[in-house]
């Protein structure tokens, strides 16, 4: 509230100004001070526990140097986008018009992506993406001025489908919502799936975020595949996985699915998610003093785990701190901003990455378990995997 009020007395003092004549600087640029961070991301919905996350893991990240950006105090500025894509534009433009914010900081989910990617497109407000893995954003809509620290929707699915069939698994039904993050997720597996010999024999879905799950688990026991693959993601993954195991299928039929899916969720889904073998790029369990440490420092700041997304989270913070450090906190410095964005090597939690021409990480994707309520790692899944970038012309 103080800002709002300071900013609006500023812009009165200046408007005063024009009357007698003086030369100005224009209003409707961001003040020298502090850096105007706006966090856009759900605190409400399916996707809730998964904003904080990353809003916590990026508060920590910027809190391990010292709380400023490249020298500078930094003032947030927070907007709950509900995973609404119906109000994606008119958020992020309230984030850039009404708080002239120098950085957009989200978000989660890929159909509201689309409206931030709009904003930052036509503005050229810098837009770092903590997880929503709309392939457009580095793929056809990519932009100089956008760069995800997180992963693309088929990325994950992409070293799921070998891993299947490794494990003899060669007839697969897929489950998921229908939305841009679900149908991308498919297009990793099918590809995945396909190319290492096994069949789909059937994909399923329902609109996001809906969780009346029954009707497709009983179709899913009558089609009797050898295994399920999946994305779903947040409060709708722990309910489907306690869902499958209440129908009946844990055991028989065994659960696959992007990482995503066990994410967050192995408290409220208990003894429903043990033996979930997933795909991701990061895992509790990584045994590197790297993620020893983060896991550490999280845990005593909230009083509770970090998850994927508060990696994801602090990695955008780690970025972002760079970028910051190499203008020395003079943000409007583009050129030199993004080259330092784009050549950055992050040391995160998940193991060292890097951007793809198109902004997105090159990182190893790894295949886990869940054991005891933790994403246990069994090995790489694929080494340094990169997103096509398709119809990306950056680089
Ligand atoms: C997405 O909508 O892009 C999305 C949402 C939640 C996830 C992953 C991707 O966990």
């Amino acid at each position: 509230m103080t800002s709002r009020r300071i900013v609006l007395s500023q812009s009165a003092a200046l408007l005063g100004a024009a009357s007698t004549g003086l030369l100005l600087p224009e209003v409707a640029q961001a003040q020298p001070g502090k850096v105007r961070v706006g966090l856009m991301l759900p605190y409400t919905g399916t996707f809730a526990q998964l904003g904080v996350a990353i809003e916590n893991g990026f508060r920590m990240a910027i809190n391990e140097q010292g709380g400023k950006l490249g020298g500078r105090e930094i003032e947030f500025f927070k907007v709950d986008d509900e995973s609404d894509p119906s109000k994606g534009v008119e958020n992020a433009s309230k984030l850039v018009q009404r708080d002239k914010v120098d950085v957009i900081v989200g978000t989660v989910h890929s159909g509201v992506q689309m409206g931030i990617q709009k904003v930052a497109r036509d503005t050229g407000v810098l837009s770092l993406i903590p997880n929503a893995g709309a392939h457009a954003a580095t793929r056809s809509l990519c932009a100089p001025n956008v760069f995800r620290t997180s992963f693309t929707n088929s990325q994950p699915t992409r070293a799921l489908g070998k891993a299947m069939v490794d494990k003899g698994h060669k007839r697969a039904v897929w489950i998921t919502w229908k939305y841009a993050a679900g149908e991308e997720a498919f297009e990793g597996f099918k590809e995945s799936y396909t190319a290492a010999g096994g069949t789909i024999i059937k994909e399923l879905g329902l609109p996001f975020p809906n969780v009346e799950f029954q009707a497709l688990l009983t179709e899913i026991a009558s089609l009797k595949p050898d295994a399920v693959a999946c994305f779903f993601a947040g409060g709708g993954a722990a309910k489907f996985i306690r869902d499958y195991a209440a129908a009946g299928l844990k055991g028989k039929i065994p659960l696959y699915g992007s990482g995503f899916l066990t994410e967050g969720v192995l408290d409220a889904a208990g003894a429903a998610a043990d033996g979930i073998i997933t795909t991701m790029h990061y895992s509790d369990s990584l045994d590197t003093p790297r993620n020893k440490a983060f896991r550490l420092a999280y845990a005593k700041t909230y009083r509770m785990q970090p998850d994927v997304y508060a990696m994801q989270g602090y990695d955008t913070g780690l970025l972002l701190a760079q970028g910051a450090a190499a203008v020395k906190g003079d943000l409007s410095s583009k050129v030199a901003l993004y080259k330092a964005l784009e050549s950055a090597t992050i040391d995160s939690p998940r193991g060292k990455w890097t951007m793809s021409k198109a902004h997105n990480p090159v990182q190893d994707i790894y295949l886990r378990v869940v054991e005891n309520k933790e994403n246990k790692v069994l090995g790489i899944a694929a080494k340094a995997l990169a997103d096509s970038g398709a119809g990306c012309k950056l680089g």
